[in-house]
């Protein structure tokens, strides 16, 4: 079996690795003409819907060169029941990476164990790694070295707040994150976080979250398969709506940010996403450059 690595967490790369990552990106994103994918072709699998993170994957790969193959699961044998642990063998002896969003971790785990090739986790219930790794690079590009600054986190503890805490842990920015009882983030990630020294806090008060920092981040109260949830959510998120008295409450240069899509009125005034704050529409552009960033740094390892 060949050797390989996978990106299923920000903890799987070390803050160097992150520094190269970012340095590719910047030089993706000025449009050089570059062919590092030539001959390579990364399969696309998602059991999840997805507009930004399918479409930055698909258009990036072809854009160094390589052939992204779109695998719908409605037209695939995993609808009708194959198993995971099947398919990752057989993509494997097709393709150079494999690109996953789904719904648990561990369907995306035992993509990675049998697989044969890279695995990209475009998302799962847990974590959404690739997103996070480009705010983080959106966020750098803005304010340099993110060591000791403070980001805030605003509402559900889900799979994008467990991301920002892994990027806590390695890039060492301090987080404070705002959540109702009951929607914490994961308490394993958290304490790994800690127990490598990030400075991570989880308060109740989204203004004390906001203070001073430089980022005020927020995402829907209803993630992708809580559907049947969202009603009840929206009682217990009433007072973590991102608005502009939460803005004036963080730095006087603080960004707001949102991996969209957002339900303005819900988690976000359309003021505060349409507002000069607002650098959504940057992180949505930079996903591309950094996830060009990843495959090549996974296929090229
Ligand atoms: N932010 C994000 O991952 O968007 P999609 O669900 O559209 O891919
Ligand atoms: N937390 C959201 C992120 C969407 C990009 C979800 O999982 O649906």
């Amino acid at each position: 079996m060949r050797e390989h690595r996978d990106f299923l967490s920000i903890r799987d790369l070390s803050a160097e690795e992150i520094e190269g990552i970012f340095a590719r990106a910047a030089h993706f994103r000025q449009a050089l003409p570059h062919r590092s994918l030539e001959g390579k072709s990364v399969v696309l699998l998602f059991e999840k819907a997805s507009t930004r993170t399918r479409v930055s994957f698909e258009v990036g790969i072809a854009r160094l060169g390589g052939h992204p193959v779109v695998l719908s699961v409605e037209g695939s044998q995993i609808a009708r029941g194959e198993p995971i642990k099947d398919t990752a063998r057989i993509l494997s002896g097709y393709c150079d990476a494999i690109v996953m969003r789904t719904f648990g971790h561990d369907r995306l785990e035992e993509m990675a164990s049998y697989a044969e090739v890279p695995v990209i986790n475009a998302l799962t219930d847990l974590l959404h790694p690739c997103q996070v790794l480009s705010d983080c690079f959106t966020l750098a590009g803005r304010f340099g070295d993110l060591k000791g600054k403070k980001v805030a986190w605003i509402g559900d503890g889900n799979n994008m707040a467990n991301s920002w805490i892994n990027a806590a842990a390695v890039l060492g920015f301090d987080l404070t994150l705002a959540c109702p009882e009951n929607f914490e983030p994961d308490c394993d990630i958290l304490d790994a976080a800690r127990k490598d020294g990030a400075v991570v806090l989880v308060v109740r008060d989204p203004m004390e979250a906001a203070r001073g920092a430089i980022a005020v981040n927020t995402d829907v109260w209803a993630s992708m398969g809580q559907e049947a949830e969202a009603e009840k959510r929206r009682q217990a998120f009433a007072g973590y709506r991102v608005d502009e008295a939460l803005m004036e409450a963080a730095g006087k240069d603080a960004v707001f940010m949102h991996c969209l899509p957002a339900h303005r009125g819900e988690e976000v005034t359309e003021e505060v996403l349409e507002g000069w704050r607002s650098i959504v529409w940057e992180q949505a552009q930079n996903r591309q450059y950094v996830q060009e960033a990843i495959v090549d740094f996974l296929i090229q390892e």
